[in-house]
């Protein structure tokens, strides 16, 4: 058996996914979901940016008290007000964690800091050294890193692990980055900066290009073994990489990516729609891992397939995401085979003739229906049916009622 790694995920959901647009969570909802990530198995959860707001910081400070079972993350500047703040906030947790972080990139510098080179390496130095009498566990991210140049970036993060940080953060700020060339940039850290220290090498990708999840896995192979990510993928602009994708491409793919990490799949999909719930608005239907329509199947070809056997056409189980159970859709393209499996389902075991004429009536619904519903579906049984199974249409379509009720 090949041997699995363990590598970090760190949760930015309550940071950088909360202050996305329309992402907002109040006191309450954020220890829900603190709670829900600690119970999902993540390693760190980055619960705010104290300096940024008193809901931030009283944020943080409620999530060190109640997650003793995780490291807790504060973020703040390389200035002393906000690793003071910071450390108000987060000091209490059980492991708590600062990560300081300044922009690196030439553009990021003239136009956003004013700062030279020279004063964002003494920056860096001073914030590090500073956070270190606090904890030992202090993440230094270089802001923008991937549109930096790479030999000032070295320089920096070299300054980083000389004051004492034991965590180096790779942002790719904007998403610009491709696989090939984040793997180059990791591996250059990895081997200028790096070497035999004990410092974790982690990234943090944003989804500008759709890369992110992709960036976070091409990382993993030159050495970073701490990956930020966020549930559902909210975050900044397009978002940051989906923990979901990242933590399932690692189970499905375990041969390509020797990788373990603490994360309970089955708790995925129960999080998300968590998430969901208490943002207000979930993810596309087609979205990989938790997306309504990840599991289905409509075509007749593809669902006679999964009935058939499940590996067909699903390379993970809905069920080991948490997901009850896979959701065969019917509609235009449905075959027979669905269609006998649902009525089964339902608890009416057809003819071949039966079935035949049922078929025919269906086609024909789907032609003109776009969903097909369960209460639609009782209308196609034959007479016979009908009258032998009366009482359970009735619980025919409540358990439809409740299926919509769920959203599943
Ligand atoms: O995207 C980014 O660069 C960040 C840093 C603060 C880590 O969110
Ligand atoms: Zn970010």
């Amino acid at each position: 058996m090949t041997h699995l790694e363990r590598i970090k995920i760190f949760d930015t959901t309550l940071r950088d996914g909360e202050q996305s647009p329309g992402c907002s969570m109040n006191l309450s909802e954020k220890i829900r979901l603190a709670r829900r990530l600690q119970a999902l198995g993540v390693d760190v959860i980055e619960a705010g940016f104290p300096i940024a707001s008193e809901g931030d910081f009283a944020a943080v400070k409620a999530v060190a008290a109640e997650c003793r079972g995780v490291s807790v993350a504060a973020l703040c500047r390389t200035t002393e007000q906000d690793i003071l703040r910071a450390w108000e906030a987060v000091g209490a947790a059980a492991r708590p964690r600062l990560h300081t972080f300044v922009a690196t990139s030439d553009i990021h510098l003239e136009h956003k800091l004013k700062r030279t080179r020279a004063e964002v390496l003494k920056m860096t130095r001073d914030a590090v050294r500073l956070a270190r009498t606090f904890t030992e566990d202090v993440e230094f991210s270089a802001e923008d890193a991937t549109r930096s140049d790479l030999n000032y970036l070295c320089e920096v993060f070299a300054a980083a692990v000389e004051e004492g940080a034991r965590t180096l953060n790779v942002p790719d700020t904007v998403g610009y980055t491709t696989p090939t060339e984040f793997r180059e940039i990791i591996a250059a850290v990895r081997e200028r900066v790096v070497g035999e220290r004990d410092v974790t090498i982690s990234v943090h990708c944003h989804n500008d290009l759709g890369l992110a999840v992709a960036n976070s896995l091409a990382a993993l192979d030159a050495g970073a073994r701490q990956v930020e990510c966020t549930i559902n993928g909210i975050g900044e602009r397009a978002g940051n990489a989906a923990l979901e994708e990242v933590v399932m491409a690692l189970h499905v793919r375990a041969d390509r990516l020797p990788y373990a990490c603490g994360v309970r799949t089955e708790a995925l999909y129960p999080t998300s729609q968590l998430l969901t719930e208490i943002i207000g608005f979930g993810v596309q239907p087609n979205k990989a891992v938790v997306g309504r329509n990840a599991f289905a199947h409509e075509a007749g070809i593809h669902q006679h397939g999964v009935l058939s056997n499940p590996l067909c056409y699903e390379i993970m189980t809905p069920e080991s995401v948490g997901v009850p159970s896979n959701n065969i859709v019917l509609g235009k393209h449905s075959g027979r085979h669905a269609l006998a499996r649902r009525f089964d389902e339902l608890g009416f075991t057809l003819t071949p003739s039966e079935l035949e004429e049922a078929y025919h009536q269906f086609t024909e619904l789907a032609d003109r229906k776009k969903n097909i519903y369960d209460q639609d579906l009782l209308s196609l049984l034959p007479a016979r049916q009908r009258h032998e199974h009366a009482p359970a249409l009735g619980a025919a379509a409540l358990k439809l009622d409740l299926v919509e009720a769920v959203g599943r």
